[in-house]
């Protein structure tokens, strides 16, 4: 027995197949029912019974070694049939490709995070399909306030609680749900508004939102907060001017202007003659926001601010027209490689 099954290791170790047709022929003499392994198997009954530990221990590696060995065979050729099929000509000269550029929304939106990522904010972002609690009543828009209306909403017909998000403030909310104070993040992400598309204004655009929760914190935070911000966008000598505004999660609330860094305040088209341009919406987060999320508005206090990151780029690259970001006009997108 142990002589024949010697013999069969080396045969099998000797194997020579010139296709995978062949290998599998080969296998099925070894390894089929009938073949030349499994034969030994059924004389190995006949094996006295003090033998039978050592020779049943051989008979395994022998079928373990000829498994091996077809496996080997068969991987041998997959590997150089599939070369054949693909045809593949590594010696075809490449079609010329320009380096791309990135797009100017990505690049202002990568300086926004970076300039917030230099005092401690991180970066999150939440669903651009929202519901009402996120995008409205967590917000403290109650079902019928007016305020609902200063955003026109992409309602989803079948589900009026499901919606496309108006705004990245719905972020705030899943951020303050989830986590404990201190909170310091920014929120950037893609809105959606019914909105007619011209100069001004589209159904789609980008808003960077951030909120910063602890305790003690004040206006006078916010104001340094986005004093610095608004310095490292536009430059050394911008100054900021806060107007009281309205918004139903902030109170107070405010709108901050930029001095226009066109004309450098002094007034052009730009900033319609008056030195300023607003950027975005801020103030302080509204007690009931914060206990809508689970905080304790008697221990923790924070600011909130929203801008739109179209407007930022517009007046940063003195762009006029915002459907300009959006055709992949390669023309427009093309002048902005220097910042590769
Ligand atoms: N969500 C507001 C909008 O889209 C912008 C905004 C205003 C965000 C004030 C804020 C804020 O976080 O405090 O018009």
């Amino acid at each position: 027995m142990r002589e024949r099954i010697d013999h069969l290791i080396a045969e099998i170790d000797s194997i020579k197949a010139a296709s995978l047709d062949e290998v599998e022929q080969l296998r099925l003499k070894y390894l089929s029912k009938k073949g030349l392994v499994s034969v030994l198997f059924d004389d190995f009954k006949s094996v006295p019974s003090e033998k039978k530990r050592e020779v049943g221990q051989l008979l395994n590696d022998l079928k373990n070694k000829a498994q091996e060995r077809f496996d080997q065979l068969k991987s041998e050729f997959g590997t150089r049939e599939d070369a054949v099929v693909s045809h593949l000509d590594l010696t075809r000269p490449v079609d010329h490709m320009e380096p791309g550029t990135r797009h100017p929304l990505s690049i202002v939106r990568k300086q926004i995070i970076d300039i917030f990522g230099r005092i401690g904010f991180s970066v999150a972002d939440g669903p651009e399909i929202e519901d009402d609690w996120h995008n409205f009543s967590a917000l403290n828009f109650t079902a019928d306030h007016p305020a609902r209306d200063m955003q026109d909403t992409f309602f989803i017909s079948e589900n009026p609680e499901i919606m496309l998000r108006t705004h990245t403030s719905s972020a705030q909310i899943r951020t303050m749900e989830t986590r404990k104070p201190p909170i310091r993040m920014i929120f950037p992400g893609r809105v959606l508004r019914n909105e007619a598309i011209s100069a001004r204004a589209h159904c789609i655009f980008h808003q960077v939102e951030g909120l910063y929760i602890d305790k003690h914190v004040s206006f006078a935070d916010l104001k340094q907060t986005l004093m610095y911000f608004a310095k490292e966008m536009f430059g050394e000598h911008t100054k900021i001017r806060l107007r009281p505004s309205y918004f139903p999660f902030t109170e107070p609330s405010g709108e901050m202007d930029v001095s226009c860094n066109i004309c450098g305040g002094v007034g052009c088209n730009i900033c319609k003659h008056s030195g300023w341009v607003e950027i975005l919406g801020c103030g302080m987060v509204d007690p009931n926001v914060l206990e809508n999320c689970g905080i304790d508005s008697q221990i923790y206090t924070g600011f909130a601010f929203g801008m739109g990151i179209e407007r930022i780029t517009m007046l940063k690259y003195q762009i006029k027209d915002l459907r300009l970001f959006f055709e992949n006009d390669v023309r427009f997108l093309r002048q902005f490689t220097g910042a590769f």
